[in-house]
Order: structure tokens, then C-alpha cells, then sequence
């Protein structure tokens, strides 16, 4: 797009990126080899001498990354065939084309910070897989487990919250209604903090009761944008043609554990107050930036709801399986997720899933990987809309719902 500012890079000396790729990244690899370490008697047990062989191959692959990344070598291809290795090794081609004769190979401090990253942790994916028989293995399920569990207090405080909510829903009025979607955005939100790659894997759990916090946090929100999210979902909206016609909200989720249970509980309240009749989750396909969603992730914490020894967050449990089975909840995977590319590269890369987004009424983007996917992580001047920013980008009205962590920050405009 003409005139599109450069994208942030690890040579920005100083800058957030800088310091992910120099300190941030290379702490998080420790982690996953530490990880690794802690379950070499539990792969002895399950496979024997093929896991102890494994998990030393993985180590030294994982060793072998650190090393790549800490002396600055160039970025290689990857090399054991996956769904989408094809797509990433073309993406490696074009950065290296985009590098003048003299500049080289792409390397980690000199190529676009958002890139770096995303390879990071599609190599740490490589150096699962190419150890079998653990390459099924997530380096990064005990600390998003552990989120979960850490944060109990205050994830009963909610389901309690919500289920008492639920019962008063039919006497509410409007105004009512609209506070409440607004505190439940705001708990996804504030949900947002609990992301376990900005703590380099250390435990960052929900300790207080985030409903009782709202109000002090109220000073922390730069940019708020809820009316215009509530314009697209109130009952008796311009646009409904008929009551009992399908609102799609689709949520692409971001980190599980804390996170996971504010946007459950959000998709939750929207099917009970009907501001939508079924609520579509997109997460990703592999272990990705230490705590984001996968599959299993997902499912897991709906059992772990289930089988809670609170009545509340069991009854949630319940209902969010029972959502789940009757199709009012669907989850859906896409490789597209767990790429490197710019959100506005989807209509090209993933026509599919963008046919897909296309069917929401509304997009909640979670996190600030996917805010600095759908702005290119580029260098904007704060004063450009988001609008622009998103580069041609417009599956469906959208928003982003994030705590700010990297640099990357624009004028709002909610997008319809
Ligand atoms: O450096 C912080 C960081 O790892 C960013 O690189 C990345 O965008 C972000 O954390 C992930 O945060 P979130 O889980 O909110 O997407
Ligand atoms: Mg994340």
C-alpha cells in the first residue's frame, strides 16, 4: 500500500521488539527446554527408551534454535513436511527478496519483528514434530494449565457472577442490559493481561476478583469503542429484519487458562441475553506465543469447568458443553492462524476462512498478536484510523479487544 510505513524489527535498538528478540524469546526457549526436561521420566514411562532418545533430540534442536537466534545466523527454511511448511518457506523467500544484494540473508535482528516471532515458534513446532514418538508434545501446556488453576478465585467470582446474572436477565431494561455487555467486554479485556509470553512463561494468573476491579481499571482503557459494538447487537437494532433471526459474533481468541474463561463467559452472556444466537471461536492449531488457544486447550478447560467441585463453574461447564454439542458454540482450527502474514493477506492465503469470518455480524479480535496482525505491525503514525490500517481488510464490522503490550498503536475507528 503506498506509503505503508516499515514494519517494527529487532534492529529498532530499544524498542519492544528489540528486546523480545535479544532477552524475551530466548527466556521463553529455556522455558520449553525445561519443559521438556521435566517430562523425561513421564516419556520414559510411556514410551520407554524412545522417549528418553526423543526428548534429547527435541532439547538439542530447541539448544540448536537458541543458539541460531542469539548469534544473529540467518532464519533457514523449515524442513519437515507439514501442512503448511510450503506456505511459510515462501513467506522466508519473499522476506530474503525484500533485502537489498548487500543486506544478505534474512536474519533475526534484521528481518520484521512480527516474522520473527511468528518463526520462533513454528521452529519450536518443527522440533516437536521431529521427535517422535513426543511430537505431539505442547512445551507450554503446564504453565497455561497452571493459569487456569491459579486462578481459580477468581474464575468461580465470575461463573458465580453469571449465573446469578442469568436468572435477573428477563427483568433487566436496556440500559440494564447494555452495562452488563459492557462489564463482560471489559473482563474479556482485562482478561488480555494474563498472557504468558509477555511474562517470558512466568506465571501471570488472575489473583484478585476482576469483577470488583472494573472500576479502577476504567482509567487504563485509551480507546473505547462499546457503544458501537452495542449499536450492532441491541435488541430492536435498525438492521433486524426479523427477531429471531441468527447473530453471528465470532471470537479469535487468544490466550487460555484466565483469558479463555472471560471470553467463555462473554460467548455465554451473549446466547442468554440474546444479543446473539450462536458465537463461532477461532483458535490456533499448534502450541503458539507460550499461551494462546489450541484445541485441546479449549476442551480441556470446558471439562475442567464441568468437573469443578463449585456448583457454579460446573454449571457453566455444563452449559458451555451442552452449547458445544447443539452447535450454538463452534470451534474452529485454520492453519491460517499460526502463519506470519498480515491479517489482509487472508482473502488471498486462506479465501476459506475468510469466507468464513465473512458470516459474523461482529469479529472480537483478542490480544495484541492478532491487533498486530490486522495493523501489519508497522510503524503508523497514531493519528491514522484503523480503518486504513487494516489495509483492506473487512471480512465483517470488527474490533479489537487488547491489552497493549507492543508498540504498534492507531486512531480508532470501529470498524463496520
Ligand atoms: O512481547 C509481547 C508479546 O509476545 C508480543 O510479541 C505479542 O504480540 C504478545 O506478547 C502476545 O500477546 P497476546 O497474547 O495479547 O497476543
Ligand atoms: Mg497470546
Amino acid at each position: 500500500m503506498a506509503g505503508q510505513p516499515a514494519s517494527l524489527s529487532g534492529r529498532d535498538v530499544g524498542s519492544f521488539a528489540y528486546i523480545t528478540i535479544k532477552d524475551r524469546i530466548p527466556q521463553i526457549l529455556t522455558k520449553a527446554i525445561d519443559s521438556l526436561h521435566r517430562h523425561k521420566s513421564k516419556f520414559f514411562e510411556k514410551h520407554g527408551e524412545k522417549g528418553l532418545e526423543a526428548e534429547k533430540k527435541a532439547i538439542s534442536l530447541l539448544s540448536k534454535l537458541r543458539n541460531e537466534l542469539q548469534t544473529d545466523k540467518p532464519m533457514i527454511p523449515l524442513v519437515e513436511k507439514f501442512a503448511d511448511t510450503d506456505i511459510w518457506n515462501q513467506y522466508l523467500d519473499y522476506q530474503q527478496s525484500l533485502l537489498g544484494e548487500t543486506d544478505g540473508k534474512a536474519r533475526w535482528f534484521f528481518s520484521p519483528w512480527l516474522f520473527v516471532e511468528c518463526y520462533m515458534y513454528r521452529r519450536i513446532h518443527e522440533a516437536i514434530i521431529q521427535s517422535p514418538p513426543i511430537d505431539d508434545f505442547d512445551v507450554f501446556k503446564e504453565s497455561k494449565d497452571q493459569n487456569f488453576f491459579e486462578s481459580q478465585e477468581s474464575v468461580i467470582a465470575l461463573c458465580t457472577y453469571l449465573q446469578e446474572l442469568i436468572s435477573t436477565l428477563e427483568v433487566l431494561d436496556e440500559n440494564q442490559l447494555k452495562n452488563e455487555f459492557f462489564k463482560f467486554l471489559q473482563i474479556s479485556l482485562w482478561g488480555n493481561k494474563c498472557d504468558l509470553s509477555l511474562s517470558g512463561g512466568e506465571t501471570s494468573s488472575q489473583k484478585t476478583n476482576i469483577i470488583t476491579s472494573l472500576g479502577e481499571l476504567q482509567a487504563f482503557i485509551l480507546v473505547n469503542d462499546m457503544e458501537h459494538l452495542w449499536a450492532l447487537l441491541r435488541p430492536g437494532k435498525e438492521t433486524e429484519t426479523d427477531s429471531a433471526a441468527a447473530v453471528r459474533v465470532a471470537i479469535v481468541l487468544d490466550n487460555s487458562g484466565f483469558e479463555l474463561v472471560t471470553d467463555l463467559v462473554l460467548a455465554h452472556f451473549l446466547l442468554s441475553s440474546r444479543l446473539a444466537t450462536e458465537v463461532h471461536f477461532y483458535g490456533k492449531t499448534i502450541p503458539w506465543f507460550v499461551s494462546d488457544t489450541t484445541r485441546r486447550d479449549f476442551t480441556w478447560l470446558v471439562e475442567q469447568a464441568k468437573s469443578s467441585s463449585d456448583k457454579y463453574l460446573s454449571r457453566c461447564g455444563l452449559d458451555w458443553e451442552s452449547y458445544l454439542k447443539v452447535g450454538k458454540w463452534v470451534y474452529h482450527d485454520h492453519i491460517f492462524w499460526t502463519l506470519p502474514h498480515e491479517f489482509c493477506a487472508m482473502s488471498q492465503v486462506a479465501p476459506d476462512l475468510y469466507t468464513e469470518l465473512q458470516k459474523a455480524h461482529l469479529i472480537l479480535f483478542k490480544g495484541d498478536l492478532n491487533y498486530r496482525k490486522l495493523t501489519g505491525d508497522r510503524k503508523w503514525e497514531f493519528t491514522v484510523p484503523f480503518h486504513q490500517a487494516l489495509n483492506g481488510f473487512h471480512p465483517a464490522p470488527l474490533c479489537s479487544i487488547r491489552t497493549l503490550k507492543a508498540e504498534i498503536q492507531e486512531a480508532w475507528s470501529f470498524m463496520t
